[in-house]
């Protein structure tokens, strides 16, 4: 009997996945850490916290099922996009890492629209925003210039983890694609902007494919965890790339929703057409495959934060249930989920969280349904504005995340998109797409063998006509507001 590992490293905790050779989910376990924010738009982990977390869960997990010890084969990795790791030349941490959600960027960010504006949509196929690797790079080439003149290799999260398993310094090409100093079509580290913003090449690290080999777990490694056989590690990738390699079937008619902390629309395409620019366009974990992506900063983390602060007491099934009996419409109140400014369409961090048209007949469940209303017209206006066309353009979706054990929750969602939402019987999200990776990576098994074990769906929503034509209208309206509210505070 073989074993395999999926691990994903997330923002809040990192969660590591058990599977046999035949695909059967054997267990998993998690290790929650936190996020460092010292001032406003500051977001930053301690490496050494991630470590930490996976030594927690995956010796919870060996001690749970031992025979792991002798039988692992393969494991790999999917993580949280763009946070900025710098590595000293004895291969320790310089700083806290800064995450993706961290925004104190914008001034690098206005750099280098008015300076690489152009060659970034052309060979990176992005345009820049605080949220990716360059622009961190550049704060702190300008704002802890001892800490750049210190760095050995700067690298994302998961490397930092594969790092520390095998000793190789390399990232792959999803991760890589987050970075924009990444060249999407020759899959290699931009050399002119390298050269102009004073990174050296060898500050990279090497780049590989997503289901290559980046090593074995190292002796102390080994031998800390107990391990008999030599464990393959391979790359995977970035979070969204290998929740997307999890979920989706078929790459022409389905996209991708993920309603977690923060919510994504993805859509496989290898289209680079006029459009581009108005979505995140990076390598997927499948060769030669790219995807269109959009984020909503504040998704399911908009009723996480209703909750924390207006209802500590009751849990999320209590707050549905109230939900459920206000009305298509929340009884006419909107929310605008901007409770971290927003990151597509508009990427405007002056933008803020808004509940509109509150009268006194509003209940509790009006607030709650407003908020489960608004991040899905939220997400329906990221797709819209990715303005999508021909088979780039998808009529069902497949969903993942927390809300997936919300069946509410989900038929709102099919009814705001007007489309089939599909949920699976296993949602392990981009932990899954990991744990494909690492199958896939050492087997001769053909990928639809191994896929097919996974894809079975649990769940179609359906679109109710009447219910999607009155959110049709209520769409408008946030439409309408948000982009009042984004161009009042450019
Ligand atoms: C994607 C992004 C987030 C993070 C979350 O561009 O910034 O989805 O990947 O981990």
């Amino acid at each position: 009997m073989s074993y395999y590992v999926g691990v994903d490293l997330g923002t809040g905790s990192i969660k590591i996945v058990l599977a046999d050779e035949s695909g059967e989910i054997l267990g998993k376990e998690s290790s929650d850490f936190s996020i460092i924010s010292s001032q406003a738009n500051y977001s930053e982990q301690n490496p050494e916290e991630w470590i930490k977390g996976f030594e927690q869960a995956f010796t919870r997990l060996l001690a749970k099922f031992p025979e792991t010890s002798k039988c692992l084969k393969a494991i790999s990795f999917s993580g949280q996009m763009h946070s900025l790791v710098l590595l000293d030349k004895n291969g320790m941490p310089i700083r806290s890492a800064i995450l993706w959600n961290d925004t104190r960027t914008t001034e690098q960010v206005e750099k280098l629209k008015a300076e690489v504006g152009q060659r970034l949509l052309d060979v990176e196929k992005n345009i820049p925003l605080e949220g990716f690797t360059l622009p961190k790079i550049l704060w702190v080439m300008k704002n802890d210039r001892v800490s750049w003149a210190n760095t050995w290799k700067f690298m994302m999260p998961k490397d930092y983890l594969i790092y520390y398993l095998t000793g190789r310094i390399c990232t792959e090409r999803s991760d890589a694609s987050g970075t924009i100093i990444y060249d999407i079509e020759n899959h290699s580290w931009d050399a002119r902007l390298l050269e102009m913003y004073g990174i050296k090449k060898d500050q990279c690290p090497e780049i590989l494919k997503s289901t290559e080999i980046a090593g074995v777990f190292q002796g102390k490694v080994k031998e800390k965890f107990g391990l008999s056989n030599d464990v393959q590690v391979i790359m995977g990738g970035a979070d969204n790339a290998c929740g997307a390699l999890g979920v989706i079937d078929d790459k022409e008619t389905q996209g991708m929703l993920s309603v977690g902390t923060s919510g994504v629309v993805l859509c496989y395409s290898n289209r680079t057409d006029e459009s581009i620019g108005n979505y995140h366009y990076f390598n997927s974990v499948i060769e030669n495959q790219n995807y269109k992506m959009g984020v909503t900063l504040s998704a399911a983390y908009s009723l996480e934060w209703y909750k924390e602060n207006f209802s500590t007491t009751e849990d999320f099934s209590e707050l549905t249930n109230q939900a459920m009996n206000s009305t298509i419409g929340s009884n006419g109140m909107l929310f605008l989920p901007y409770l971290f400014g927003e990151r597509s369409p508009y990427y405007n961090s002056n933008m803020s969280a808004e509940f509109i048209g509150i009268k006194s007949i509003h209940k509790k469940g009006d607030f709650i349904r407003s908020i489960m209303e608004g991040v899905a017209f939220s997400l329906r206006n990221v797709y819209e504005r990715m303005k999508l066309i021909n088979s780039d353009k998808k009529n069902k979706f497949r969903i993942t995340g927390g809300v997936v054990n919300n069946s509410f929750w989900l038929q709102i969602f099919a009814n705001v998109f007007n489309a089939e939402i599909e949920v699976l019987e296993t949602d392990e999200g981009p932990a899954l797409g990991a744990l494909i990776c690492a199958i896939y990576g050492v087997t001769d098994k053909d990928y639809n063998e191994i896929w097919n074990k996974f894809n079975r769906v649990r769940k179609i929503y359906k679109p109710q006509k009447e219910t999607a034509q009155i959110y049709d209208s209520y769409f408008e309206k946030f439409k309408k507001i948000s982009d009042k509210m984004n161009y009042e505070n450019i």
